[in-house]
């Protein structure tokens, strides 16, 4: 499938429908938006990707949020936008990207290893502390997060 991949310029135009697939905070969705560098993949005129970048480090640049729509998962694209953010955050200076997901994110983590992060931290009880509800993913309640970098 051709993607073709650009930065978000107005973010009225954040596609939420995608962003809050990765992370069922509103509050904190927007405020990635506000802060970071939202990149949307576009198949057509359809949006099916996105990935969010933001500085939290001198030299330091997180992916705060990144999503395929569901119906276009498991075809290599979510591999695709990581390969594209690594790209842009060595653009941005950076000399290590990071990400975080919950401990009970199995597919998200095996991704992220496959494309070369590494495990350096956990952050006990990050999801008890952020997010108002419990989560729960395939039975198992999402507690902490699990940080995972490359070096760049
Ligand atoms: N379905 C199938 N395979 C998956 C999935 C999935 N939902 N997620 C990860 N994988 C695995 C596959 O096993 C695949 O490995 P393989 O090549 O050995 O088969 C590998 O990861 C690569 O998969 P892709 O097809 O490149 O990933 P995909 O396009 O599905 O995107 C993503 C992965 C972004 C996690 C997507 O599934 C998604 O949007 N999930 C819901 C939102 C989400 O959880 N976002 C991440 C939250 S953490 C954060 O935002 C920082």
């Amino acid at each position: 499938m051709s993607l073709n991949i650009k930065p978000l310029l107005n973010p009225l135009e954040a596609p939420y429908e995608l962003l809050l697939l990765a992370d069922p905070s509103r509050r904190l969705v927007e405020e990635y938006i506000k802060r970071g560098d939202c990149f949307v993949a576009y198949s057509g005129d359809e949006p099916v990707g996105e990935f969010v970048l933001i500085r939290t480090h001198p030299q330091t640049v997180e992916i705060v949020n990144i999503a395929v729509k569901e119906h276009y998962q498991g075809q290599g694209i979510g591999q695709t936008l990581i390969a594209r953010a690594i790209e842009e955050a060595k653009r941005m200076d950076a000399r290590t990207l990071e990400i975080g997901t919950g401990n009970s994110s199995f597919m998200q983590l095996k991704l992220y290893q496959k494309c070369g992060f590494r495990i350096f931290a956990v952050d006990i009880d990050f999801f008890i502390r952020n997010y108002e509800a419990e989560i729960f993913e395939d039975g198992i309640q999402v507690k902490d997060m699990i940080r995972l970098r490359m070096d760049l």
